[in-house]
């Protein structure tokens, strides 16, 4: 713990301890609340954390932030909670920096290092700390869980070769794909449950998905039986009544001004029903769609900080620049399958005026505000690096070949044409939880917009790129 002018300060970043860190903030006027949170001490409405780039909040709706919710409580048998795996001080995710700490912590027994899903392998040897360091490699390095699902049965593909550098060793007809938790956050804007959407039921709401997420989060992260259905709607309820944002940054201070409209408290109050601002104007007809026609679609989806482009401070006309970038800054967009990628999506030939906001376009969320799983690439096997196995698919019919490090929401619904589909996930708290994509392959934001430019052929200048980085910090 450091005591600082502005209070106590610990970097913990466990549950219990509760921090908002300022340093040398240039913009001192908002107050600093050090909190700190015991069994003792009342259970609060909100909870705040020091991040790299300042201090998240996680705000909730649903009256207190209450450690007894079944969300905190072992319902399996090998210790685990959903708190292992989704914590606040993360952003409701989990960090390589943060388990790093718990493995050391623990000698690697802290019960989010299980073989059944933490390891790269499930028969992996852990009899020694030195073994489990290298079991639980892609947990420590990438922070993402191993997920193993098979082929379905009517897949017009098979898997026909893995090149696994764990040699795992499992049947070809289990792929084993590595993947980043979501925060179990800003879950009223979701439009699809994972990552690949295999929670999502059509035609059901989001909230009767959540359930069975949970039911099935139990069985398989906890190893336990199904928690009862009282259980279950706590977690859901719980869960439904997060929001988190960035609420301090280092360089800019208070986000949640007067003239910037950020911070957890807007994010609470933002509307959202299912298809809110899509450019295709699909209105799914499904319970949380919007009714009636979709208002038009406006490529300004973030306003949070368009009030700071006249301030003073140059760290504050940097975020609000940065906004604009993400909102308007034009590039093509071509061969996304899911989008314009092939002979049976929505849209044909080069979108040549896009931004980031034509799949990021839930406002002031920035997920995609329809179930519309895209590839933009993150597992094509020109990015595969060593450590992540690599998958041959071969197509049953045309005997056409893919390789790749995760086949997505193929795995799922069987098409060929849903091989390396995820869906947009919301953009917000993201300093809080590098790394980022499915796999975590985006070490940095600024690795995040390198791939954009790179994928995209955009030309950021490297005044736009460091805008842009602002900018998504601040979220
Ligand atoms: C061992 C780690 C682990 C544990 C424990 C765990 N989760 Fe998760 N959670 C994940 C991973 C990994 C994903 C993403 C998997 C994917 O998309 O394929 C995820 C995804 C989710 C999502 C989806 C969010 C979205 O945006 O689609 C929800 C909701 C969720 N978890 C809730 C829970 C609940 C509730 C519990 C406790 C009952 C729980 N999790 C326990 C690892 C975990
Ligand atoms: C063609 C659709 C599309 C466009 C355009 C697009 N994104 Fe994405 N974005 C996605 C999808 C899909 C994912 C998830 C991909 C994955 O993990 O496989 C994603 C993921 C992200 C993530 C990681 C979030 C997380 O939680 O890990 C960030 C950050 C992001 N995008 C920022 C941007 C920025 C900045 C731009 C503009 C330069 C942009 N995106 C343009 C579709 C898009």
């Amino acid at each position: 713990m450091v005591r600082t002018a502005l209070g106590t300060v610990t970097s913990s970043r466990r549950w219990t301890t509760v921090v908002t860190l300022v340093t040398a903030g240039a913009i001192a006027a908002s107050a600093v609340i050090a909190q700190r949170s015991s069994a003792a001490e009342p259970r609060g409405r909100d909870r705040s954390f020091s991040n790299p780039a300042g201090v998240h909040r996680t705000l909730t709706t649903t009256g207190g932030m209450d450690e007894g919710n079944p969300f905190f409580q072992e319902l399996g048998t090998n210790g685990r909670s959903c708190f292992t795996c989704h914590r606040p001080a993360q952003a409701w995710t989990i960090t390589p920096a943060e388990l790093g700490e718990r493995f050391d912590a623990t000698a690697g027994l802290d019960p989010v290092f299980r073989v059944n899903d933490g390891s790269n392998c499930v028969a992996a040897d852990v009899s020694s700390i030195g073994k489990r360091r290298e079991a639980f490699s892609l947990l420590l390095t990438r922070g993402v869980i191993r997920i193993d699902l098979q082929v379905p049965a009517h897949a017009e593909f098979d898997v026909i070769d893995v090149d696994d550098p764990y040699d795992c060793g499992a049947p070809l007809a289990i792929v084993s794909m590595y993947r980043r938790p979501l925060p179990t956050t800003n879950l009223g804007f979701i439009s699809a449950v994972m990552w690949d959407g295999r929670q999502t039921a059509p035609g059901q709401d989001i909230r009767s998905d959540l359930i069975t997420q949970a039911r099935d989060a139990v069985v398989e992260h906890a190893e336990g039986m199904a928690p009862t259905n009282t259980q279950l709607r706590a977690i859901v309820d719980f869960e439904l009544g997060l929001f988190t944002a960035q609420e301090r940054d280092r360089a800019a201070g208070n986000l949640a001004g007067q003239a910037a409209k950020s911070g957890a408290e807007a994010l609470a109050r933002q509307p959202f029903c299912i298809g809110i601002n899509d450019p295709l104007g699909m209105l799914p007809a499904i319970p949380g769609a919007c009714l009636g026609r979709a208002a038009s679609f406006d490529a300004k989806v973030f306003t949070l900080f368009a009030g700071w482009a006249g301030e003073a401070s140059p760290e504050r006309q940097a975020i609000a620049r940065g906004e604009a970038i993400f909102n308007t800054r034009q590039f093509a967009i071509d061969h996304v399958p899911g989008l314009n990628g092939g002979p049976a999506d929505p849209v044909t030939g080069s979108l040549a005026t896009g931004s980031c906001t034509i799949c990021h376009d839930t406002p002031n969320a920035g997920n995609h505000s329809v179930a519309m799983a895209l590839d933009i690439g993150i597992a094509a096997s020109t990015r595969r690096t060593p450590d992540m196995p690599l998958y041959t698919l071969r197509h049953r019919r045309t005997s056409e070949v893919v390789q790749t490090t995760d086949p997505g929401r193929a795995m799922v619904t069987g098409r060929w044409s849903d091989i390396g589909k995820f869906k947009g996930p919301v953009l917000r708290s993201l300093a809080a939880r590098a790394p980022y994509f499915h796999d975590g392959s985006g070490a940095s934001l600024a690795d995040v917009i390198q791939f954009y430019d790179t994928r995209f052929g955009i030309k950021f200048t490297e005044q736009e790129k460091a805008d842009l980085l602002a900018f998504l910090r601040a979220l």
